[in-house]
């Protein structure tokens, strides 16, 4: 069955939910079969596909062309694409028309970073009938405001600031909001002042669901593991393994064998290569 938006809203302080990313069609099949209940076609490809250093590099084509790849596959989780930076900074107008774009690439809801001052365009989009997900926290986005990728909301205020901006990003209309980067007890404040459910990345257990990216579960990308990462496979190693003996097999001449090609019909053989065709040693 279809995850909803309203699902997921209802999710609140029930059976934690389960988001991950995925930003093609093979990964959106192994998150659909793996029974998760949400998909994030995250900014993050920038860093985990396509080699930038931060996520400040793609653009709303980009993840509109990305989550058309997922969408494609039909799968039952929630889809919800990233508003990339500069989608909605520049005007409410801007911003609608953006979202507009992943959702016709088949997103179901969209995700935006920041707090109580973007409450103005998260009611925009709602006013749309775009669904939207808060992400605060550590913000990607944000990253050379913040001074690098680190940890916020470690001292009172900082703290207080977060809960302000979660409850504003609720009250705004998102019906879920991402905690990424924050101590878990804060978290735990943030999760028991809004209705609506929290999904955490790096903000401990206190929150109603977990998210994490696609590349780390499975251990296809294996550079850096932050601390807030587990490893659920070796898919990078298992890749190598394959690679290499494929590599062997063709360079020791045992791909591809008799069974992995195709063969004429017999009286072909014979018109193209006379009596002795069909000899194998000899057309070696
Ligand atoms: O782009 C992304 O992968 C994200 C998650 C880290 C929440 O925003």
């Amino acid at each position: 069955m279809q995850t909803t938006v309203p699902a997921v809203r209802a999710r609140k302080g029930g059976v934690p939910l389960v988001m991950v990313t995925a930003y093609d069609a093979p990964s959106a099949r192994i998150a659909d079969e793996a029974g998760v209940d949400m998909i994030l076609v995250g900014d993050s490809v920038a860093m985990v596909v396509l080699g930038y250093d931060d996520t400040l590099q793609v653009t709303v084509d980009d993840l509109a062309h990305h989550t058309a790849a997922v969408a494609r596959t039909h799968p039952r989780p929630l889809v919800i694409a990233d508003l990339p930076w500069m989608s909605y900074h520049l005007g409410v107008d801007d911003a609608v028309r953006n979202a507009a774009v992943l959702i016709r690439a088949g997103a179901q809801a969209v995700k935006l970073e920041g707090g109580r001052k973007r409450t103005p365009v998260v009611e925009a989009l709602i006013d749309a009938e775009i669904p939207v997900m808060g992400h605060i926290g550590l913000t990607p986005q944000s990253v050379h405001a913040m001074g690098g990728f680190k940890v916020q909301g470690k001292d009172a205020d900082a703290a207080a600031a977060l809960v302000d901006d979660a409850v504003a990003l609720a009250d705004a209309g998102c019906f879920s909001i991402v905690l990424e980067g924050v101590p878990d007890r804060v978290a735990r404040l943030i999760t028991e002042a809004v209705p609506v459910p929290t999904v955490g990345i790096g903000a401990g257990r206190w929150c109603d669901g977990q998210v994490l990216v696609f590349h780390d579960v499975v251990g296809l990308e294996d550079r850096i593991t932050p601390k807030f990462v587990r490893r659920y496979g070796a898919l990078k190693a298992a890749g190598i393994a394959a690679v290499s003996e494929y590599a062997e097999d063709v360079r020791a001449g045992r791909f591809p064998s008799d069974a992995e090609s195709y063969h004429l019909a017999d009286g072909v053989v014979v018109g193209l290569y006379g009596s002795s065709g069909g000899n194998v040693a000899a057309t070696s």
